[in-house]
C-alpha cells in the first residue's frame, strides 16, 4: 500500500516537473546564444524582409524595444504577429502603417535578445526623434 503511495505521488512530482520545464523552455533551457548567432539568425530569418538600421520590406529593427517600450508584447509580437495585431494597439499602428502581417518565428527570448542586440549596436542611430517646431 505505502509502495502504491509512493509510486502515485513520484508520477505527480514527474508530471509536475515537466509542466515547469515546459512553461520555462523557452528562457532556461535555451543553449547560450552569443551575439554572432544574432548575426546568423538575423541573416537567415529576418533580413529577407528587415534591415537593421533601414525601413525595407518592414520596419528598420533598431530600436524597436525602446518603440514598444514592452519586451514581452514586443517578442510576443515576434512570435506570434496576427495575435498580437489583435489586442496591442502598438502593433496595430504598425500594421496600419505596413499593410501587411509578418510570419511568427519560433524563436527563444535568447535569440530574440540576440537579434534585437545585433540590430541595436548595428551602424549609427537613426535620428527617429519628431521634432518639436523651435
Ligand atoms: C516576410 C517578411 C518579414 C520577415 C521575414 C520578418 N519580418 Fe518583421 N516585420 C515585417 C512587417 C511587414 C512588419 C510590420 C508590422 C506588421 O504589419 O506585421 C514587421 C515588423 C517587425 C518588428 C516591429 C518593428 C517596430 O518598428 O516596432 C520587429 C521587431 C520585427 N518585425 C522583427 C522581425 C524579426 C526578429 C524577424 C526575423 C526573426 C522578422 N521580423 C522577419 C515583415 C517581416
Amino acid at each position: 500500500m505505502m509502495r502504491n503511495v509512493f509510486f502515485v505521488l513520484l508520477i505527480v512530482l514527474v508530471s509536475c516537473n515537466n509542466a515547469e520545464d515546459k512553461k520555462y523552455e523557452t528562457t532556461q533551457q535555451a543553449p547560450a546564444i552569443s551575439a554572432v548567432d544574432g548575426e546568423r539568425l538575423f541573416k537567415s530569418q529576418c533580413a529577407s524582409c528587415h534591415k537593421p538600421d533601414k525601413d525595407f520590406t518592414g520596419p528598420a529593427i533598431k530600436g524597436s524595444l525602446e518603440r514598444w517600450g514592452d519586451k514581452k508584447a514586443l517578442y510576443e509580437f515576434i512570435r506570434r504577429p496576427w495575435l498580437s495585431i489583435s489586442k496591442n494597439s502598438y502593433a496595430k499602428k504598425l500594421f496600419t502603417k505596413w499593410k501587411s502581417v509578418m510570419t511568427g518565428f519560433n524563436l527563444s527570448d535568447k535569440e530574440i535578445d540576440a537579434i534585437l542586440a545585433y540590430c541595436d549596436f548595428y551602424g549609427p542611430v537613426p535620428d527617429n526623434k519628431i521634432k518639436s517646431n523651435p
